[in-house]
């Protein structure tokens, strides 16, 4: 990838926020050498997840985790692990029965590339193997926590998924009394949101502080209900945004399709809301996020800096 494409690994972010990632990328290249499986299920594998991401969600486990006291590389098991679910869903997001695309990180989706069967295998194989390298990298206390939240995580975003493919009551037709503003929110809390909260839990739950090895401890209660509540900020805020990039950006800038929410008659917030209303909303959750983390100390920072990232980002 250059300098333009992937901007959150080149230089727009302090040094503080982004050093992980070579650490990061390193260890999700070697998790999939590794596997024992047919070549042609590695490269589809590999193909998913490797180059090209902003690796979002790790940073977020990562400094989830420094905010909580920890270190940061006592987390990397669940930062690999939440990209490779990540990785699972855009996979699958971009196959003809969900979003139909045939763009991605700046290349063809995995199914134009290895065929749609390949691309729901690897897709359901990356999902499979975020829990080995839990199981195999965390301790046995750890990992229950975390695989517990992972997988819930997981599942409501295929909950989220499933609302913004097939409506609210599964077959297609938008049942119910909400309003659509209220229906836009519980989908993406669930497709998007949930993941980046996740994130953030298992950071907090991989944190070793001091001396202590013990998880879960009393202390870090506190900290994990900050960041929840941080992490449902920035977690709409995050789909918020994304809407407004399908509609503002181009393809060639954002390694995506633009302009196909509206087109494929998805409920968006600069649909139901309007652009500048949408905007105005990216400016309250940014707000709320920072607010949660005032009473959280230096440790903190790396994620302030994520918030106003995440708010103005651009592709
Ligand atoms: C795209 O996520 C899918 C959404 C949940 C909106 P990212 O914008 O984090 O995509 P990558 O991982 O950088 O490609
Ligand atoms: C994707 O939302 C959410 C998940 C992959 C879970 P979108 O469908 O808006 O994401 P893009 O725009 O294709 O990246
Ligand atoms: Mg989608
Ligand atoms: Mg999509
Ligand atoms: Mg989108």
């Amino acid at each position: 990838m250059t300098d333009d494409t992937n901007p959150s690994r080149f230089g727009e972010l302090p040094e503080a926020v982004v050093s992980p990632l070579a650490t990061i990328e390193a260890e999700l290249a070697r998790s999939l050498e590794k596997l024992e499986i047919p070549a042609s299920l590695r490269e589809a594998m590999e193909y998913a997840t490797l180059d090209g991401g902003k690796r979002l969600r790790p940073l977020l486990v990562w400094h989830g985790c420094v905010a909580a006291g920890g270190k940061g590389p006592e987390s990397l098991p669940a930062c690999i692990a939440v990209e490779l679910v990540h990785c699972f869903s855009l996979v699958h997001d971009d196959l003809p029965a969900l979003d139909d695309d045939d763009l991605r990180r700046g290349r063809a989706t995995l199914h134009k590339e290895a065929g749609e069967a390949m691309a729901i295998l690897a897709g359901d194989a990356l999902l499979a193997h975020s829990f080995g390298v839990l199981a195999g990298g965390l301790e046995a206390g750890v990992f229950l926590r975390v695989a517990g939240e992972l997988a819930g995580a997981c599942a409501q975003m295929i909950a989220g998924q499933v609302l913004d493919t097939l409506g609210l009551d599964g077959k297609g037709v938008d049942g119910g009394s909400q309003s659509d503003e209220q229906k836009l929110e519980t989908i993406h809390r669930g497709k998007t949101g949930a993941m980046l909260v996740g994130a953030l839990r298992m950071g907090v739950m991989c944190a070793k502080t001091g001396g202590r090895d013990a998880h879960p401890t009393e202390d870090d209660t506190a900290v994990l209900e900050r960041l929840t509540a941080y992490g449902r900020a920035i977690g709409l805020m995050f789909q918020v945004v994304d809407d407004l990039l399908d509609v503002t950006q181009t393809a060639e800038h954002l390694g995506k399709r633009s302009c196909k929410d509206a087109e494929a008659g998805k409920l968006t917030y600069p649909g139901v809301l309007g652009v500048e209303r949408s905007r105005a909303l990216v400016g309250e959750l940014r707000a709320k996020a920072l607010a949660e983390l005032s009473a959280l100390g230096r440790g903190a920072e790396p994620l302030r800096v994520l918030a106003e990232y995440f708010s103005v980002r651009t592709r």
